[in-house]
């Protein structure tokens, strides 16, 4: 009969405690508390559905294609979180709107830094597209109704064929994508087109998982902002365009009711906006910030597609 080793494994039971003393050494107490809870839970899943050795290696492979299909052009790594809601609970966690700020929505995965800078009014589709066009305006204020002059509206959206310029060789580098800066009374404005939704990318394992659950992979139409300016806590959210059936239906759980913009149809010609013909559409929309300090995510992509 073996000799019993204290502190050696015997049985599937003895496993998390072993391999959580194996922490104990951890520095940093954050750390220790995030990988120790993440042990328990990942432990306390494999123990609930007992996977199958073939399902584990199944698994591991998914995780790892995650990193084989991101580049500087896509990352899928973003998109699985959003997918799996990951990114809109951390979002609520961090940015409920609960003091009456503009309420925020997930980054998603097609923030490039260095949009160009752009002056009032100008019009961020550098492309030949179709689409009609749009006139997005509002003020940036403090949560009294203040102007906030001087704050940037860093802007990017899909195309009305649903794609991102990153996503597109046909479309022009940084096409749909601008920075503006408030007037004195906290004023943006910038002209565009009007979004679509848009399908998140499938050629991936995401598009594997999605496909395996019978959903659908589409987003409602709607056009990203991160709003900053000194001394103010830093806004990422999206203002919304579609159906109610689209904003449920949102593969990444981002639309919420708060953050519906207001995209009024009208017919050109017409005396505010000279010069065009036919139908286009207009949204205003203020974006209120907390004070805090201003953070900037890192962007999850870099550039475009190649041609
Ligand atoms: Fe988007």
């Amino acid at each position: 009969m073996a000799k019993e080793i204290e502190g050696l494994i015997k049985s599937e039971e003895d496993v998390t405690a072993i391999v959580l003393s194996s922490y104990e050494k951890t520095s940093d107490p954050r750390l220790n508390e995030i990988m120790t809870s993440l042990t328990k839970h990942l432990h306390a899943f494999l123990l609930e559905t007992r996977p199958t050795e073939e399902e584990y290696e199944m698994g591991l492979r998914w995780v790892a294609s995650l990193g084989h299909h991101t580049d500087n052009a896509n990352n899928e790594v973003v998109l699985a979180a959003d997918v799996l809601g990951a990114s809109t609970l951390i979002d609520l966690m961090n940015n409920n709107g609960g003091r009456g700020e503009t309420m925020s929505a997930l980054l998603g995965p097609f923030y490039r830094g260095g949009a160009p800078d752009c002056g009032v009014d100008d019009n961020i589709a550098r492309s030949d597209q179709e689409g009609l066009p749009l006139f997005f305006s509002g003020r940036v204020i403090d949560l009294d109704g203040s102007s906030i002059a001087g704050a940037s509206v860093d802007v990017w959206q899909a195309s009305p064929v649903g794609l991102y310029e990153n996503q597109d060789a046909g479309q022009d580098d940084f096409n749909l994508r601008g920075k503006f800066t408030s007037d004195a009374e906290g004023r943006y404005s910038f002209r565009s087109v009007r979004p679509s939704g848009y399908p998140v990318p499938t050629s991936g394992p995401v598009g594997d998982l999605l496909r395996a659950q019978n959903r659908k992979a589409f987003r409602p139409a709607h056009v990203h902002f991160i709003v900053s300016a000194p001394g103010r806590k830093t806004l990422i959210t999206q203002v919304f365009s579609d159906t109610d059936e689209a904003m449920i239906g949102d593969v990444v759980f981002g639309a919420k009711e708060a953050i519906v913009g207001d995209f009024v149809s009208h017919q050109g010609p017409h005396p505010d906006y000279p010069g065009v013909e036919g139908e286009f559409f207009t949204c205003k929309f203020d974006f209120k910030l907390v004070e805090g300090t201003p953070t900037f995510p890192v962007p999850p992509i870099s550039g475009k597609v190649e041609d």
